[in-house]
């Protein structure tokens, strides 16, 4: 079976270093924020162009902590999509804002302009910006509209590590960006973790205090913060991982040419291209079947896995139904996660893999 993520087949001289990193914190005897936190929050600020890295426990975790540290809540409202990982929407919700949802583009599956313009009002706040399936598009235009209404940028790049924007990578856009480490992302732990970023000195330290129980010097509590640390075995192990980073964003790009390339099947549709080749690190590859569910059975017959980014819109999830929407609605979205299907575009694919794929689609009938 051709698998969506293959953790088993990574190169052997990877895993020696990770058992080193490994062997390194156990020998440390310091397990939670210490010196391999500080390490990598200075390499991943680096490599995000940025001044600032905190880590903490997961990428919903950095959603919330950076809207709590920016003092978004209670009757603050936050734009975002509804095609998104369920998450992005319970962060905002945890963080005591409301969310609010626009419509998607149907060539990219990312918001909407038009649709965010119809959805900001009086209380708006912020657009939390999605890079979804790695793909980051027209940051200019985005910039000029949180500028021109007076709301805040921010970005969920758990989807799109080290993806370039004319050159500048996702995060360094907004107030801030929020990293999930989760093992399926492009840069993956062995556990949750994520990392917030930001160019914001004082927003960067209000996440330290945050992510701590709002400790900012030990025992000392100057508001109700979170237990959100990143601890010293996966910062280790994505220090490790940080160096392969480049070469595996590559490999996904070639695989995804391939796939703009060889996949002929009337019957499917791939999303747009990305304008600029650094804006997209291919963390899924998506294509659009009106029998999605029939592409799908037919490609695990052919030992090819799918799944579905994402089946169910978070308007239409019980929790949210209640939520305000762009008044002309959500049916792009709606429509998108009844055709969306995600193949395989990781890695440690080989070419033949990647045949195998291309022509058990094009042999759907
Ligand atoms: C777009 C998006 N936002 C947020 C998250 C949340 O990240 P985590 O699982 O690390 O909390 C995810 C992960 O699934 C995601 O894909």
């Amino acid at each position: 079976m051709i698998l969506m993520n293959d953790f088993k087949a990574e190169p052997e001289d990877l895993r020696v270093a990770e058992l080193a990193a490994l062997d390194r914190v156990l020998r440390s005897g310091w397990y939670v924020l210490g010196k391999e936190v500080e390490a990598f929050e200075l390499a991943w600020a680096e490599h995000c162009s940025v001044g600032y890295a905190v880590g903490v426990g997961n990428g919903m975790d950095a959603i919330e902590i950076g809207l709590r540290a920016l003092d978004i809540g209670a009757g603050d409202e936050v734009i975002t999509t509804p095609m998104t990982a369920f998450a992005t929407v319970l962060a905002i919700l945890r963080a005591g804002a409301i969310p609010v949802l626009a419509d998607i583009d149907p060539e990219t599956a990312l918001l909407d302009h038009a649709s965010v313009e119809r959805c900001i009002g009086p209380k708006t706040k912020a657009v939390l910006l999605v890079h979804l399936y790695g793909q980051m598009r027209e940051m200019g235009r985005w910039t000029a509209l949180c500028e021109k209404h007076g709301i805040a940028l921010l970005e969920d790049c758990a989807q799109s590590h080290l993806a370039r924007w004319s050159g500048k990578v996702a995060g360094g856009f907004g107030r801030f960006g929020a990293y999930s480490f989760y093992p399926t992302k492009n840069l993956g732990a062995m556990g949750d973790a994520g990392a917030l970023v930001s160019n914001d000195g004082v927003l960067a330290k209000r996440a330290e205090v945050l992510r701590n129980y709002g400790q900012s010097v030990r025992y000392h509590h100057k508001e109700i913060g979170l237990n959100s640390r990143l601890d010293e075995l996966q910062a280790a192990l994505l220090r490790v991982r940080l160096g392969r980073l480049d070469g595996f964003t590559e490999r996904r790009r070639e695989i995804a040419n391939a796939y703009r390339e060889r996949i002929t099947n009337p019957q499917c549709r791939l999303l747009a291209k990305p304008i600029q080749a650094e804006s997209h690190v291919y963390h899924l590859f998506v294509v659009i079947c009106d029998e999605r569910d029939k592409l799908a059975q037919h490609l695990k017959s052919s030992g090819v896995e799918t799944y579905v980014h994402y089946p169910v819109p978070v308007h239409v999830q019980s929790p949210c139904k209640g939520l305000r929407c762009d008044p002309n609605g959500l049916s792009v979205a709606e429509s998108h996660a009844r055709v969306c299907l995600s193949i395989p575009c990781h890695p440690q694919m080989s070419d033949a893999d990647v045949s195998t794929v291309i022509d058990a689609i094009n042999a759907f009938k």
